[in-house]
């Protein structure tokens, strides 16, 4: 299956996004996560991304579409993959379309995790990230076992640059104004499935997996 996981920051798309692999067996890719990882080891495309994520801004789509067409060709993605943070505009989205036609494949379901800026907010300021295996915790509704430190891996938790209510606000503003035109690109190709991300993390995942049989009958 190849899959995009839609939502605002904070919507639960990467705690989602690692449920759905898990249980779809195929591989769970971030943009974001892919852009830490290029500024931690400062990498040429880190150094030109950094700035961008640092102040919560979209990175120009030269950098961003051909990270992921090289990410998604990896062997262990050609079987399926769970999408998160990418496409987060119609542009990507076309690229995304032409590059997988290219090899005779499609998008099978666009799933978007719909949430309310006030949890959105209440989200990104209570969350905490392990360093070493990326899971995600949040300090009221999911917190570690022990503080700090990470339940499956032991990994210190951090918090993202990025959560600092200055770049939060920015990251939701320039995401609101990308979102409907990408959820219209979806719809019109009957590929858009929409769930209340407002419910808890495993009622989320319930009505994701629900709503990907169902995509998969329809198909
Ligand atoms: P990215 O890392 O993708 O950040 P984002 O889109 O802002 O999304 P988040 O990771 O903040 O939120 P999430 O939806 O994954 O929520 P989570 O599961 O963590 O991108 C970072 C930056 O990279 C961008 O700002 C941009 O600069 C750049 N970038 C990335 N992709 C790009 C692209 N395609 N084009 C251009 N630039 C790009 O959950 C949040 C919290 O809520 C956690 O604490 C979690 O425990 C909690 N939670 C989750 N679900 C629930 C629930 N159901 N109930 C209660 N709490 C919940
Ligand atoms: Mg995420």
């Amino acid at each position: 299956m190849y899959l995009i996981l839609l939502g605002l920051p904070g919507a639960g798309k990467g705690t989602q996004a690692a449920l759905i692999a898990q249980a779809a067996r195929i591989v769970h890719i971030t943009s974001g996560e892919l852009f830490r990882e290029n500024i931690r080891k400062q990498t040429e495309l880190g150094r030109e991304a950094q700035p961008f994520v640092e102040q919560g801004k979209l990175v120009p789509d030269e950098l961003t579409v051909g990270m992921l067409l090289d990410r998604i060709s990896q062997p262990d993605a050609v079987k399926g993959f769970v999408l998160d943070g990418f496409p987060r505009n119609v542009d990507q989205a076309k690229a995304l379309d032409e590059a997988l036609a290219g090899n005779g494949k499609t998008i099978d379901m666009a799933l978007y995790i719909e949430v309310s800026t006030d949890e959105l907010v209440r989200r990104l300021s209570g969350r905490w990230n392990c360093g070493k295996c990326g899971a995600v915790y949040h300090e009221e509704s999911r917190p570690p076992k022990v503080s700090g430190a990470c339940d499956r891996c032991s990994g210190q938790l951090y918090q993202r640059e990025d959560d600092r209510p200055d770049v939060v606000r920015t990251r939701l503003k320039v995401n609101v104004k990308e979102m409907e035109p990408l959820l219209q690109y979806y719809r019109s190709g009957c590929k858009l499935y929409e769930v209340n991300g407002e419910l808890g993390v495993d009622a989320v995942k319930d009505d994701l997996l629900e709503a990907m049989s169902r995509g998969q009958e329809v198909r």
